[in-house]
Formats: C-alpha cells, sequence, structure tokens
C-alpha cells in the first residue's frame, strides 16, 4: 500500500490509501461525536470525496471526546462526494449498536445490494438529497427490521413493485421530490405497519394502490403530483383530518 494523498478539512483527516491488487481504495475517516437521544452518540462525517467504485472506510479515532463505541447508534456522512456506496464493514464492526445510517447530500447515484448488507439491523436509512436515479432491484431486501426509509430528494423515475417486498416492519416510506410516474398495486403489500407515506412533489400519473389495506396509516402526501393534487393525514395533534382514507382512496381512484 502506498500513501495517495491526504486531505485536510476544517480539522477533519482523510489519508487514503490504494490497495494495488483489488484496485481498492481505503480511507481513514474520523467521526465527530454528537450527542444524541441523550443517552447515545451519532457520528458525523464530513467532505468525504470519494471517486472510487471500490472504497473502504476505516473509522480513525482522533476525538478528544471520550465516546464508548457500543454508544453510538447512528452514522451520517453529510455534504461529501461520495457516488459509490463505500465498503463500511470497519464502522459497523467497530459499532455493533448502529440503528441509524445516512448519505445526504453527497452525490450518492449508484447504490449496490452488497453494500447495504452488513447493515442488516438498521432501523432507519436515509439516502436523501443526492443523484439516485435508478433503485436497483432487490436493493433493500437483506434490511428486513428497518422502519424509517427516506430517498427524498433525489431522481428516482421508478419505484420497483418488489422494491419494499421484505420490509415488513416500515413505518415510513419518504421518497419526496423525485421523478416517479407510477405506484404499482404490490408495492406497499407486504408492508403492513406503514403509518406514513410521503410521495408529494413527484410525476406520479397513476396509482394502483389500495390505501384502505393500509390498517395503521396515519399520513399520505400526494400533493404536486400529475394525477393528483391531495393529502390524508389522521395524526390527532399534528394535522386536521381533512377526509377518511375511504374518501382519500375515492380521490385517488377517480383521478389516477
Ligand atoms: C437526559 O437524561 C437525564 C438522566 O436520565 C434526564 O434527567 C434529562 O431530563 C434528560 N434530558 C433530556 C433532554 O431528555
Ligand atoms: C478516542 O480517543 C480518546 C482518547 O484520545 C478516548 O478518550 C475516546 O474514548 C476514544 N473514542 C473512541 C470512540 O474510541
Ligand atoms: C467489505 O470489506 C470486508 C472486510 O474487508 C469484506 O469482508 C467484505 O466482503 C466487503 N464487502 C463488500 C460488499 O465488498
Amino acid at each position: 500500500m502506498k500513501i495517495l494523498f491526504k486531505l485536510v478539512f476544517f480539522g477533519f483527516v482523510f489519508f487514503s490509501f490504494v490497495n494495488a491488487d483489488e484496485s481498492e481504495e481505503i480511507f481513514e475517516v474520523e467521526c465527530e461525536f454528537f450527542e444524541y437521544k441523550n443517552i447515545s452518540y451519532h457520528c458525523e462525517i464530513r467532505n468525504l470525496e470519494i471517486s472510487a467504485r471500490n472504497s473502504k472506510l476505516i473509522f480513525q479515532n482522533s476525538s478528544k471526546k471520550s465516546v464508548a463505541l457500543e454508544k453510538v447508534v447512528s452514522i451520517g456522512i453529510v455534504d461529501s462526494n461520495v457516488p459509490f456506496l463505500p465498503n463500511f464493514s470497519d464502522f459497523v464492526q467497530k459499532f455493533p449498536n448502529l440503528e441509524e445510517f445516512s448519505i445526504q447530500l453527497s452525490n450518492l447515484k449508484y447504490l449496490e445490494r452488497s453494500k447495504f448488507l452488513i447493515l442488516k439491523n438498521l432501523k432507519i436509512l436515509v439516502l436523501s438529497d443526492n443523484e439516485i436515479k435508478k433503485l436497483p432491484d432487490n436493493i433493500f431486501d437483506d434490511l428486513e427490521d428497518l422502519e424509517f426509509l427516506s430517498l427524498d430528494s433525489n431522481k428516482i423515475t421508478e419505484l420497483n413493485e418488489n422494491l419494499l417486498k421484505n420490509l415488513k416492519n416500515l413505518k415510513g416510506f419518504f421518497a419526496c421530490c423525485n421523478e416517479i410516474e407510477v405506484l404499482h398495486s404490490n408495492l406497499f403489500e407486504n408492508n403492513q405497519k406503514l403509518q406514513d407515506v410521503i410521495l408529494f412533489g413527484n410525476k406520479i400519473k397513476k396509482i394502483q394502490i389500495d390505501f384502505e389495506k393500509l390498517k395503521e396509516i396515519k399520513q399520505i402526501w400526494l400533493n404536486y403530483n400529475v394525477c393528483i393534487d391531495e393529502y390524508f393525514c389522521d395524526y390527532e395533534n399534528d394535522c386536521k383530518k381533512k377526509f377518511s382514507v375511504e374518501k382519500f382512496q375515492e380521490i385517488v381512484r377517480k383521478n389516477c
């Protein structure tokens, strides 16, 4: 291995190595730790620059804070340039109680199922404000514990009908501000715990879903789409109930 370059951003230091055999780039990455939910920690990674398809992140502790690794439940990469998912296995091994993972505002474009395999205990996955156009089939199939998925503000045009089929614990699906055109009839078939479906600001012109089948549903936001500009919301304090879900479904059926 040889040291390729060293970058210093705002006190964060990244070392990059190239492992010539596998043309894999290795990045030693630091976290800034923030207290999170009072008893745990969030690890924030900023200004990471990765262009290699195969890269690996190695956790490097230079924090002055004394943080027990078991208390780190969340990792977030933000304001970075990470078009390909890196290999996170070192982080996941070092932070055994990881429940949340996010890559935001980081030009993420290409997703691979194999990179998520190691994150199979995740409850929350946020990939918002990136450049994702295509979601590979089965991309989320290993994340069976996932409760909250955000794909907000990307360039997604299609939601494969099997995209969420293994996410039986999913409570929130957020994909506002994309270019989605069709909601297939069985998209939410295996997501009986869904409470929040947020799909405003897309290009939806066809909806085959029967939302009445979702017994726990609390809100469905479909404003600013092609065939519909309406929402359903049934949270007691947060929003005024405008329709029953039956009435909302009638509007969907009539227009889309
Ligand atoms: C944090 O936890 C402490 C001890 O359990 C508690 O007294 C305090 O009210 C909590 N603070 C917040 C903001 O939840
Ligand atoms: C990082 O190192 C410091 C000492 O330099 C130590 O107090 C802290 O617990 C370490 N943090 C982690 C997450 O290993
Ligand atoms: C990630 O790195 C680990 C450790 O080197 C390796 O075992 C694993 O196969 C890699 N995962 C992927 C998806 O490349």
